[in-house]
């Protein structure tokens, strides 16, 4: 839950990447809160509408191999593109540290009778063992963000040595925060909150430091008891000139990029990329054999 606080202590600037006060996606409660939120419509706040995911499963059919290709979907959330690909005859594994959103995933696949093909477990994309490998990973709506720039590097590295020869990581990155530099306060009184359920003073602040460009997005609530709780997200971005560094350092060969989820090529002035990117070696040191590139882009 998060951590009730005495205003005192509740810093005016939030800290990057403050352990007392990030988001923790594995916490059961705010994993079921969040659940509502993926879910919910009206807004993209934690995954796209099911409309714009099916339009992005049609891009990610021209990117990945053929099915029966064997995927990653790393951050899988609530299992909207895992399904949807198993749907299409990939077989698929999502991981997760939300327990709520892996057991709606397992319900989902169930109900689209995929659950032998679409697997979800609860487990961190920065942990995970060696083995099984895959033909291609996903990291999709801004996975990497949530860690700061060497953890980035690490779970690249480790996603990395999961690929089989020739196998592709395929990652949605963000160019710049989502809203305008600089920072923004708002407020409302809601009913219920990822920080609780109660009638509440919301206060969200955003905040950007274009010189370690980082996007820091927080929500205090201040409940009728007076209890004050708070949470962030802390995203680092990632400049287009940084980006074959990024992978490069994990020991992936970027083979493209695209304006966000359009077929168009990725340039400076993108939002969002996203990247195809090779292992340049498999796990024993061996190159990796080159995959085809699709006409298509
Ligand atoms: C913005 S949501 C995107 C979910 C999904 N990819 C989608 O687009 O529907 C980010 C997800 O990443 C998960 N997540 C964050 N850090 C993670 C980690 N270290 N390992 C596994 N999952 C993580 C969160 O629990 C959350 O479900």
């Amino acid at each position: 839950m998060p951590r009730v606080l005495r205003l005192s202590s509740l810093p005016e600037w939030p800290h990057p990447f403050d352990a007392a006060a990030e988001l923790d996606w594995s916490d059961p409660a705010i994993s079921r809160r969040l659940l509502a939120e993926h879910l919910d419509q009206s807004h993209d706040g934690a995954s796209r509408r099911e409309t714009e995911v099916d339009r992005h499963v049609r891009r990610l059919r021209r990117l990945l191999p053929d099915p029966p290709a064997a995927v990653l979907d790393a951050g899988c959330g609530p299992g909207l593109y895992a399904v949807r690909l198993a749907e299409l005859g990939y077989r698929v594994d999502g991981v997760d540290v939300g327990p709520a959103v892996i057991r709606h995933a397992r319900g989902r696949a169930r109900r689209a009778g995929v659950a032998g093909s679409a697997r979800f477990r609860v487990a961190d994309l920065r942990s995970l063992p060696v083995s099984p490998r895959y033909d291609a990973i996903l990291l999709i709506y801004y996975i990497l963000e949530n860690l700061p720039r060497r953890s980035q590097v690490a779970a690249l590295r480790r996603l990395g040595r999961l690929l089989r020869p020739g196998g592709r990581l395929i990652a949605e990155l963000r160019l710049r925060p989502d809203q305008l530099p600089g920072r923004i306060s708002a407020w409302e009184v809601a009913s219920s909150s990822l920080l609780g359920d109660g009638r509440q003073l919301l206060l969200s602040d955003s905040v950007y430091d274009r010189a370690r460009n980082l996007f820091i997005l927080r929500e205090i609530a201040v409940f009728e008891g007076g209890e004050v709780a708070v949470q962030q997200t802390t995203s680092r971005l990632t400049a287009y000139r940084e980006v074959p560094g990024l992978f490069a350092a994990a020991g992936l060969r970027v083979a493209r990029t695209h304006d966000g989820w359009t077929p168009h090529p990725g340039s400076p002035l993108c939002d969002s990329l996203l990247v195809v990117a090779e292992a340049t070696s498999g796990p024993s040191g061996r190159r990796a054999a080159a995959p085809r590139p699709r006409p298509s882009g």
